[in-house]
């Protein structure tokens, strides 16, 4: 592979640390957010810093460091930050028409278009119902609760689907789910196949196998407390909950269950679709098609919110006007989005991705096996984790270090996210874009924490 490919979008001699982050330009700017907003604001407590400009995977502070971006602000930025034929199609339309509801455009029509390029051919239909990720969700869960008319929503243990009502709902995690009260009801999770962290006691190669065969036990036993559900949703790779990558055959099994019980299946590609994970869409690992897909973050092509969801043709059923909304139609976001996603397939991203990220694989099993503290190293795409544990034996979750980790990974120039079920896991979404070279350097950065952290 040709790692130098895209490596003109970036600043090459990245990373550039003339201050240690925060510097005081920076410091200015973030005690200025402090006190004017509000205290829930979080990315910039584990990275401090103000930001200036942004140059494919390479992002500058305002006081002039110059990072490795490996975050992509949360894996939208696939194509990187600033890139100039995305940016293009921005400023044209942007001085024609910016907001049409969904009144169609010709601009429109191109994002239409660009999508049904990329799409599996069942899922025939697209709606956008709103910019953000969390709408995608929460009409994908409409769409089968209405078409159904059953309520149920199976989820799963590391779930990440969003921050509004039944997003909420599907989503695990107790720090964003406890102290607000009663959720949207009828949403029951059961275990993923998190191998490392195994939660069936059996050989770690099964666990796919029985995460499957438990989906399928809850649906068929009248005593499992499971009604039948309107439909099950699942990432096709995990992301907040720590990168966690199924065996395509737990993909397979899924489909294979929820067909023959009439659930349907949700995948939300929000961060794992567009490329990341070397195919357009992950659930194309397993060979399968889902009833309903969720897509968003990379969509807008340069972060321009938009959101939408695709699906078979017999769930077409609402009545106009059923789900309606206002920002439906960012005429902005259409056009970047659309010329991204036609760049996207015209230079081969995902496929770069596939074989950038096998390199870096290579290079994080090497670390892995070095280190005392980095328990797992694993990745698909440029969808990569490092799994940081007090010890490799006991495999205890190391929450402290891994801030550490982000926290001196930034120091030095390298911008990563943490999350997984103990916030103890560093991950990489780095533009897909990225040079061998800097993500290599990145890796470097990262092995040099890790060793200093033991
Ligand atoms: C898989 C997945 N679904 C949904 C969402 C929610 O998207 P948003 O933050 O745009 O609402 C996210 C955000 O990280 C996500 O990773």
């Amino acid at each position: 592979m040709d790692g130098k490919k895209f490596e003109y979008l970036s600043v090459s001699d990245a990373p550039r640390i003339v201050v240690t982050p925060p510097g005081p330009r920076s410091l200015e700017i973030l005690k200025m957010q402090e006190d004017l907003e509000s205290s829930s604001v979080s990315y910039p407590k584990g990275m401090p810093m103000a930001l200036e400009r942004g140059k494919g995977a390479t992002l500058e502070d305002v006081d002039g460091n110059i990072y490795i971006d490996c975050f992509s602000g949360a894996g939208v930025m696939a194509l990187g930050h600033g890139h100039p034929e995305v940016l293009k199609a921005a400023h044209e339309q942007i001085d024609k028409i910016t907001h049409t509801l969904d009144i169609p455009s010709e601009t429109r029509m191109k994002m239409v278009k660009a999508l049904r390029g990329i799409l599996p051919k069942e899922l025939s239909r697209v709606f956008f119902g709103g910019p953000t990720g969390s709408d995608a969700v929460e009409q994908a869960i409409k769409l089968a609760r209405f078409n159904t008319q059953r309520y149920g929503i199976i989820a799963f243990e590391g779930a990440y689907h969003g921050m509004t009502g039944a997003s909420l709902a599907v989503t695990s995690d107790s720090g964003h789910r406890d102290g607000i009260g009663p959720l949207v009801p009828g949403v029951q999770f059961i275990p993923f196949p998190y191998r490392y962290r195994n939660p069936f006691g059996c050989p770690e190669e099964m666990v796919d196998e029985f995460a499957a065969e438990n989906l399928e036990r809850v649906l068929d036993d009248s005593h499992s407390g499971y009604s039948k559900p309107a439909a099950v949703i699942l990432e096709a790779v995990q992301g907040e909950g720590g990168t966690i990558i199924p065996t395509p055959r737990f993909l397979q099994r899924v489909r294979e269950i929820t067909k023959a019980h009439g659930v349907l299946m949700i995948c939300d590609e929000i961060q794992c679709g567009l490329g990341r994970t070397g195919k357009m869409f992950a659930f194309e690992h397993a060979g399968i098609v889902p009833d309903i897909i969720t897509i968003s973050k990379a969509l807008g092509g340069v972060g321009f919110p938009i959101s939408a969801i695709a699906f078979r043709e017999e769930l077409n059923t609402m009545p106009t006007g059923k789900s309606i909304g206002t920002f439906r139609g960012n005429m902005v976001a259409f056009a970047a989005g659309a010329a991204a996603l036609n760049w996207m397939v015209d230079n081969q991203v995902p496929e770069y991705a596939a074989e950038l990220g096998e390199k870096a694989m290579a290079r994080f099993k090497e670390i892995e096996k070095n280190s005392k503290i980095l328990g797992e190293a694993r990745g698909i795409g440029l969808m990569i984790a490092l799994e940081i544990v007090e010890d490799k034996k006991s495999r205890k979750p190391a929450t402290d270090l891994t801030k550490m980790v982000r926290k001196l990974a930034h120091q030095r120039g390298v911008m990563i996210e943490v999350g997984g079920h103990h916030n103890n896991v560093a991950r990489l979404l780095p533009p897909l874009i990225i040079s061998e070279d800097l993500l290599m350097k990145a890796a470097d950065v990262l092995e040099g924490v890790l060793k200093e952290l033991e």
